[in-house]
């Protein structure tokens, strides 16, 4: 088969996706994340977990054996609820919304179910310009209701020091999904779509990131104060292929998101090499994963971006003190500048001892960099 000829510069268009040089129009957050999200000092440096809400919660494990992973999420007062759960149990400075990045796939014609031991899968996985041009442009607002009345609920019981942050996934790591047909090792098919059919692959990623930046705005305007964008798998790519295949759609969606006035934060795994190329294309807010030293990433984008992260989730199962350790490395690197939430590289994993997480949270409250800083100038 004869390769499609590659389609879009015009996909850029001038406006810029990160935010201009000057002072910040918009009135100051009091909350510590809201604030650190805009680069402000803060008194403690503030702390939430990438799946906090999730099967390491006795809570939410109670909760599950009653109502499965999308009754709760089309139940308000369900997904409140797990929402709230780690906000009480371990002190984290924001709420995440309880939903799924897939969620949005539903009414768009997928056949998702999620399969206990083999997470989600699609039966009707996108391979052709067919498969694309049958997919509906969905309205969020109209074929997602329980997403906005859940946030809506949650600020109303949320404590104004606690934010609420509204997510969906990156335009890639949706379409990996969607074109696999689930979890995937090699993205074969994935990134086969892309290079035999890039018009095909293009079209699927302009249907996408319409629909993400459409959920997404509808999230902001329900109350959600910060969004963050799951692009979990980008890190598969090469930084040519990422500039080419999927760069020009998240810069769009990024341009897009800054009409909400909330803070955005990108998020990906495997990244090292594509960072320069995901500030470009936007996000007040750089979610980093292990493999990249915090101090590092500090030089290298903090005059332009906060940023989040990035103790292995895997430490959370090491002796305590191998955890403390490792805990104040990533404090250490991040240093005294403002502009830096803690949290894990990626997702809490299911067994993860509860106690552990609940010691992080409190010796991330507990370190004071200034202490450090004034020790380190004697
Ligand atoms: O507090 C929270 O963060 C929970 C809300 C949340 C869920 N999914 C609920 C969920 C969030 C932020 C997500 C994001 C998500 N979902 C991502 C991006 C983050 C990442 O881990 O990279 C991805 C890739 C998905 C897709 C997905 N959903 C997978 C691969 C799976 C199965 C594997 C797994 O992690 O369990 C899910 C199911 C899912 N989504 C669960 C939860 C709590 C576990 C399912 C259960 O309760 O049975």
């Amino acid at each position: 088969m004869t390769p499609q000829r590659t389609p879009p510069t015009h996909l850029i268009d001038g406006e810029e996706s990160t935010r201009p040089e000057g002072p910040d129009p918009r009135p100051e957050p009091t909350s510590r994340f809201l604030r650190a999200c805009r680069r402000l000092p803060v008194d403690r440096i503030p702390v939430w977990l990438m799946r906090q809400a999730g099967r390491y919660m006795s809570e939410y494990r109670a909760l599950r054996a009653r109502y499965s992973l999308l009754e709760i999420c089309a139940e308000p007062e369900l997904a409140a609820e797990v929402t709230l759960q780690p906000v009480q149990a371990l002190g984290v400075d924001a709420a995440i919304l309880f939903a799924d990045i897939l969620l949005p796939l539903i009414p768009m014609g997928a056949d998702l179910a999620f399969v206990k031991g083999e997470g989600p899968i699609i039966y009707n996985p996108v391979r052709s310009a067919g498969d694309v041009l049958r997919l509906r442009r969905i309205d969020p607002e109209i074929e997602l209701p329980s997403v906005p009345e859940t946030i809506r609920l949650l600020r109303k019981e949320l404590p104004p020091e606690v934010p609420l942050i509204g997510f969906a996934g990156g335009p890639f790591t949706v379409a990996s999904y969607l074109v696999e047909g689930g979890p995937t090792r090699h993205f074969r098919t994935v990134k086969g779509l892309m290079y035999e059919q890039p018009w095909t692959w293009h079209r699927l990623m302009q249907l996408l990131r319409d629909i993400i930046l459409d959920y997404l705005t509808e999230q902001a305007r329900a109350g959600a104060q910060a969004l963050q964008i799951f692009d979990s798998w980008v890190g598969a790519l090469s930084p040519e292929d990422y500039q080419e295949y999927v760069q020009p759609h998240t810069a769009y969606l990024m341009r897009g998101l800054r009409k909400t006035g909330v803070p955005v934060i990108h998020f990906g795994t495997g990244t090292a090499t594509l960072l320069d190329l995901m500030v470009e294309a936007g996000g007040d807010v750089l979610g980093l994963d292990w493999r990249v030293p915090l101090d590092q990433a500090r030089r290298r984008f903090g005059s332009r971006v906060a940023l989040q992260g990035n103790l292995d989730p895997i430490a959370l199962f090491a002796p305590r003190e191998e955890l403390e350790r490792q805990v104040m490395r990533v404090l250490h690197q991040a240093g005294p500048e403002p502009g830096y939430i803690f949290n894990l590289g990626h997702g809490i994993l299911p067994e993860t001892p509860v106690d552990n997480v609940r010691a992080v949270v409190e010796m991330v409250h507990t370190y004071r960099p200034q202490d450090e800083q004034e020790a380190g100038d004697e």
